[in-house]
């Protein structure tokens, strides 16, 4: 694991913890975050745009994009390692709020804000909001001049390019929810301006995920960036927000980009086309999200049960079909804890965490517990031969969109999450009891306790 190392006894450690007294103390399935490399990732990520920026005589401001992983210690760190926060919900905004982040250095995104998060965000005096709609302008102009507040904004737009992992698409129109058409971007910031409770800040795009190159981003940035040249001709346009997307390796076949050679190729993409444009370079804002938590995050899961499948694999040509076996290892989790396998199909890989062994590693899928089939946390990838019930494996680069997409699938209890640093862990939200399940429900009575009779 990237994040993970093996220590003396051959025990999986996390920043100088081992997996066994993670699980010992917090039980399992455990998300478990490296809290130095979370945040060694965000300043770098930080640093290595804030210096392209400077190269090219602006500033770039990197947002913490929260849907990835977000409690309240997290929002801390990021606030603290000089990052804003971007949210897209007013829960995620409550969190950002409780953290005590100034509310200056937040953004608000989001395709169908309700009124009461727009009201709540602009009365939080939130730095940013970023408008996905024509329908959205009359709200947030109407709700700042309520308030009596001039809102900073950003005009979202489609840019056509389409992103992910080595290719992008660029069409014309993108057949997706977000943003607007960059068409309508002249007369939508003209509708913005004229607004006495609205600031234009400037387009923001944000072109997918997962993203191991930068043409992607240069190509949007491209785009933007003729119509920004546009819209400086009705006023002010001080910045150009990008989005985030750095794509990270989930397993040793992934290869991204490293953000600083993506931080260079897209601040320096930028330089060129204003250059050519004749406009000014303008403020520069990016929006990671996996890339400064994924690789910082490991899970860990207690192994219940073991089985050998007899498959067939279609015989190739004219050969004839054969049997093999495949090894499902099902864990106390699955789905529910990371649903990114089933639902994207994506890979991740394991280890056996508990003991070392000299066992045949063997292949193996690492299913969960839930009453579905497509419940695979790992797809395929070895363990030793003689892995059993009760050890413990690891499954790395969770740290996004796990504990952010979990359910209580099957009425499992979500697992805690746990930050490791100097050796030492710290609880950053419990796990779920079957009470707090339960609570909601409106046919449940509480069990009367005995100081009750
Ligand atoms: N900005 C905006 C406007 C976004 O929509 C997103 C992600 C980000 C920034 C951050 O992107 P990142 O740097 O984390 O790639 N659940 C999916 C990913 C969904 C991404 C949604 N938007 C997954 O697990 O792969």
């Amino acid at each position: 694991p990237q994040n993970a190392a093996r220590g003396a006894s051959g025990e999986i450690t996390v920043a100088g913890v081992s997996a066994s007294a993670l699980a010992e103390r917090f039980g399992t399935p455990l998300y478990v975050i490296d809290e130095a490399d979370a945040r060694a990732r965000a300043r770098s990520i930080r640093d290595a745009f804030a210096a392209e920026a400077a190269a090219i005589g602006t500033t770039a401001t990197v947002y913490y994009a929260a849907k990835a992983l977000l409690t309240i210690d997290v929002a801390r760190w990021m606030a603290e390692d000089g990052l804003w926060i971007d949210v897209c919900s007013g829960g995620e905004l409550a969190v950002a709020l409780a953290a005590g982040a100034d509310p200056a250095r937040l953004g608000l995104h989001g395709n169908n804000k309700s009124v009461a998060e727009i009201d709540r965000a602009v009365g939080a005096g939130i730095g940013v909001v970023v408008i996905d709609s024509a329908i959205e302008i009359e709200r947030v102009a109407e709700a700042a001049a309520r308030l009596g507040r001039v809102q900073a904004v950003r005009l979202r737009v489609n840019s056509g390019v389409h992103a992910h992992t080595h290719d992008f698409l660029a069409t014309a129109h993108e057949d997706q929810k977000f943003g607007v058409r960059l068409d309508q971007a002249v007369e939508y910031a003209s509708a913005i301006r004229s607004y006495d409770s609205l600031r234009f800040l400037g387009l923001h795009c944000h072109i997918g995920s997962q993203i191991f190159g930068s043409d992607g981003f240069a190509e949007s940035a491209a785009r933007l960036l003729e119509v920004h040249a546009e819209l400086l001709k009705g006023g002010e346009v001080p910045g150009l927000n990008l989005g985030g997307g750095f794509g990270i390796a989930y397993t040793s076949a992934d290869d991204p980009t490293p953000v600083a050679e993506l931080a260079h190729a897209i601040v320096g993409s930028v330089a060129r086309e204003c250059a050519r444009l004749g406009i000014p370079v303008p403020a520069l804002a990016f929006e990671p999200g996996r890339s400064i938590v994924g690789p910082a995050g490991v899970t860990l899961y207690e192994v219940g049960t073991i089985k050998d499948v007899l498959v067939t694999v279609p015989g190739e040509h004219a050969a004839p079909a054969t049997e093999a076996v495949r090894r499902y290892v099902s864990v106390d989790g699955g789905m529910s804890d990371n649903a990114r396998t089933a639902l994207y199909g994506a890979d991740y890989s394991v280890r056996l965490a508990s003991r070392v062994t000299d066992a045949q590693p063997a292949l193996v899928r690492i299913a969960g517990k839930h009453c579905e089939s497509g419940d695979i946390v790992v797809n395929a990838d070895y363990l030793p031969g003689d892995v059993r019930p009760g050890d413990l494996v690891a499954v790395p680069a969770t740290g996004a969109y796990c504990f952010s997409l979990a359910s209580n699938y099957n009425y499992l209890t979500r697992p805690a999450v746990v930050a490791v640093a100097d050796g030492e862990a710290r609880l950053l939200v419990r796990r779920e009891t079957e009470h707090d399940l339960l609570a909601r429900d409106a046919g449940y009575s509480a069990p009367t306790s005995p100081a009750d009779d």
